[in-house]
């Protein structure tokens, strides 16, 4: 076992994600309050040994493992934290959960929304802890625009809109990942990158969608190595959500020009706001009287602010992982629930069963409702 204000941590995956979370349990000492347990990096899961061992001495685990079994059964470990690719995710996060281990798992959930709900059954049932990690809710400016909203100052919600663009697929260099295969993604720029903005229209309205409209195209059909592009590149949706409100996602891996852009904006009957990860220490918000005001989110008081530097330093996308590393950690201790500022694996369900919606109503090319089902029935 861990010492008793440490929590042994296991993880799938040592790539972008890994790299990410690692970076974000390392910040953990220099940024929590004491009662947040001090995570211990035992143990790190990876296919290759050599790449492992490579990968293992590089970011500062324990051991590494062949088999995330071993990560299972070791009682060293509180918290699994899959940060593997989809399909991945699903068989050695119910094997965790079962085991009695807290699990934090990459988003999306699962590649189905039938897996990402087998997945939140399972948690849920062996009563453990579990996040799923949609790290843009930890933005700062986010989570004030979430209080904007909810605390009514911009009227009732009309609009949600929102953009995630890149151009990875245009690369004539791209080699054929997990994320091109069907199987093993479950979707590609609606799974990647627009599942984010779902989660947050969700997250910062308090709503679902009902229903969806949507269009998926694959622009590039094949990797420069000739491997088949299976997942789409580009997505549109319209949703309708329970508060009333129109919500129109968008998201691009063809978008020319852009290298990572990610635009939100939410307007109500009095005033609007717009957030842009370009500016992600800024929102933008406008009331009655139409002038857009720029707060810059690194005062004080804003969240984070006061346990990182003093007050109008810049934080970064990178710094999410520690805000939710920070999180997970401090749900286990009893300080705070995971929801409603974490996404719990109800919410990543929630989330893989609009993204399934919207693959049915592309290819149907109808309007579809959308039905969430639940662990408790
Ligand atoms: N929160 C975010 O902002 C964000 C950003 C990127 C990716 N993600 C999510 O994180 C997860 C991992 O994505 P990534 O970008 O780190 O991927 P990646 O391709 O960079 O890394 C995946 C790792 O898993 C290994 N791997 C691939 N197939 C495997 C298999 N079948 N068995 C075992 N290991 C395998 C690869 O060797 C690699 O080390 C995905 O679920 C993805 O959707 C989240």
């Amino acid at each position: 076992m861990a010492g008793s204000n440490e929590i042994g941590i296991g993880m799938i995956g040592y790539a972008f994600m890994g790299k990410s979370h690692t970076l974000g349990y390392r910040d953990v000492p220099l940024i929590a309050p004491e009662a947040v347990p001090r995570p211990r990096l035992v143990s790190l899961y990876g296919r290759d040994a050599q790449k492992l061992e490579a990968a293992r001495n590089r970011l500062g685990w324990e051991q590494g493992v062949t088999d995330w079994r071993d990560i299972v059964a070791d009682d060293r470990i509180q918290l699994f934290d899959n940060s593997g690719p989809n399909a991945l995710h699903v068989e050695p996060t119910i094997a965790a959960a079962r085991a009695g281990k807290h699990v934090f798992c990459e988003k999306p959930l699962g590649p189905t929304a039938d897996d990402a709900f087998a997945m939140w059954d399972a948690a849920h049932w062996s009563g453990v802890k579990h996040m799923c990690a949609y790290n843009y809710r930890f933005f700062p400016a986010l989570q004030l625009a979430r209080e904007i909203i909810q605390s009514g100052e911009i009227g009732e919600i009309l609009h949600y809109r929102s953009q995630f663009l890149v151009s990875s697929s245009l690369d004539e260099k791209r080699q054929k990942s997990w994320r091109d295969d069907r199987q093993a993604a479950g979707a590609g720029a609606l799974g990647d990158l627009g599942a984010h903005h779902i989660d947050l229209s969700r997250f910062l309205m308090d709503a679902d969608p009902t229903t969806v409209q949507a269009v998926t195209r694959i622009k590039v059909g094949a990797a420069s190595d000739g491997g088949r592009i299976e997942t789409d590149d580009q997505f549109a949706a319209l949703f309708d959500y329970d508060n009333g409100a129109l919500g129109v996602v968008e998201a691009s891996r063809v978008a020319g020009g852009h290298l990572v852009t990610s635009r939100i904006e939410v307007d109500g009957s009095k005033g609007s706001i717009a957030f842009s990860m370009q500016r992600l220490n800024e929102l933008r918000v406008a009331g009655a009287d139409k002038a857009f005001r720029t707060i810059p989110v690194m005062r004080s008081a804003d969240p984070y602010q006061s346990n990182w530097f003093p007050p109008g330093h810049p934080l970064g996308w990178v710094d999410t992982f520690s805000h939710e590393a920070v999180h997970i950690l401090g749900a286990i201790a009893g300080l705070h629930e995971v929801a409603p500022i974490g996404a719990t694996f109800r919410d990543g369900y929630y989330c893989s069963e609009i993204i399934d919606a919207a693959i049915r109503a592309a290819s149907l090319g109808q309007r579809v409702n959308i039905s969430y089902r639940s662990v408790v029935e």
